[in-house]
């Protein structure tokens, strides 16, 4: 979701065009959701995944720091490369710099938490007509690429992050197959900029509200982008025009980035507090809180990135942490696995230095 000046422009064009003449409601406001006891969500991306030297970044400080309450971790950005293979932003998931990091997820899942992927983003690719948007053949093949990703890492849901025009057709398709596939447990969720869920600029092409009236059953939820232009979270404004288009307020989830350095319209976290309070006294429960994403977030940074849960924690889901079991065998395996899990050029560094989390610590089990 970072954004470039091409995108910009596109950002100001659509502005200039956003203007739809017949409103399209969405109907289907029944609350389908298979995460339903979740609410509210707290959700976070985790996109960067490796540190400014090339260490893995832990995710698991989500879960052993005390006061989160974290339910969903989007593991991301997954690409659809035409002519190609999937890749984890750069690289083949599979590749041994992920090691640890998929490692990771299962602790997550342990804890209670949702480990989804998301695909899409702000490069473009995945979407397009010889790809995910294509004729029968070419969906065909790439969508393999994708279903064989979520089998092998065990994903429990999937993120569909839309930013490149995409057919009405063609997203219904991936929504259904997924259901399909993965039956009715797995978590489908959209990530639209907040104003294509209100009649105003989108980045995706198709209609939010005809997609929940066709196949809005299999949409847990919509991590809606408040950010970067697309509406703001600095009042209830924003989100009040969703709801007024009919949308299920516990569908839609309030997304802000994490830090100023992720993109335009961050809120400080009194102001936001103070717009989701708001928000609950007003629309009742409401969807949750969605962050991009989780390396760099305010107050922590980078070197405690966790801190950004712990607010939020604070803000919309007090006293319902998870809990979490490492034992000496899964302390062990994961620092085993961190000496090989460097990016591609730190990997010798890697093998050496003792590891920088220290996972023997963690064991409680
Ligand atoms: C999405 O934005 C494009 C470009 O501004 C516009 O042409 C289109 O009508 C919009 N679609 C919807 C469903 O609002
Ligand atoms: C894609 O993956 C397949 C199966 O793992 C492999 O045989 C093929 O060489 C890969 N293609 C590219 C372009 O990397
Ligand atoms: C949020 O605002 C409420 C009402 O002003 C306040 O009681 C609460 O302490 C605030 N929470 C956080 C985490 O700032």
């Amino acid at each position: 979701m970072k954004f470039t000046l091409f995108e910009a422009l596109g950002l100001l064009a659509s502005f200039v065009a956003a203007a739809p003449p017949v409103p399209a409601k969405p109907t289907a406001v029944s609350q389908t959701s298979n995460d339903a006891h979740l609410l509210p969500r707290l959700v976070l991306y985790y996109q960067t995944t490796h540190d400014s030297v090339g260490r893995p970044i832990s995710m698991l400080p989500l879960i052993t720091e005390k006061h989160i309450a974290l339910t969903h971790l989007l593991v991301c950005s997954f690409h659809i490369n035409r002519g190609s293979n999937l890749t984890l932003n750069d690289y083949p998931p599979h590749f041994p710099l992920f090691s640890t990091m998929w490692e990771e997820t299962k602790l997550m899942k342990e804890a209670g938490v949702k480990v989804m992927g998301m695909v899409g983003g702000a490069a473009a690719g995945s979407f397009d007509r010889d790809t995910l948007d294509g004729p029968e053949a070419a969906f065909e093949h790439y969508y393999a690429q994708l279903r064989d990703a979520i089998t092998m890492y065990e994903l429990e849901g999937m993120d569909i992050d839309v930013e490149q025009p995409m057919s009405q057709k063609g997203i219904t398709r991936l929504v259904r197959r997924l259901r399909a596939d993965f039956g009715p447990d797995f978590i489908i969720t959209l990530a639209p900029v907040s104003t294509a869920l209100a009649m105003g600029g989108n980045l995706s092409g198709f209609s939010y509200p005809q997609l929940e009236n066709e196949a809005g059953k299999d949409i847990a939820f919509y991590n809606a982008q408040f950010y970067n232009g697309w509406g703001d979270l600095s009042s209830t404004a924003g989100f009040d025009s969703i709801i007024r288009q009919s949308w299920d307020p516990t569908k839609i989830l309030a997304g802000q980035v994490t830090t100023p350095a992720n993109g335009g319209g961050f809120v400080s976290h009194n102001r936001l507090n103070q717009t989701i309070n708001e928000l609950r006294a007003k629309h009742g429960e409401i969807g949750g809180i969605m962050g991009w994403e989780y390396f760099n977030s305010k107050p922590g940074d980078t070197s405690q990135p966790w801190l950004w849960a712990q607010v939020m924690t604070a803000i919309l889901r007090p006293n319902l942490v998870p809990q979490l079991t490492i034992t000496r065998a899964t302390a062990e395996k994961l620092t085993r696995l961190w000496h090989y899990s460097g990016r591609p050029g730190a990997e010798i560094s890697m093998m050496m230095g003792p590891p920088n989390v220290d996972y023997m610590a963690m064991i409680n089990a």
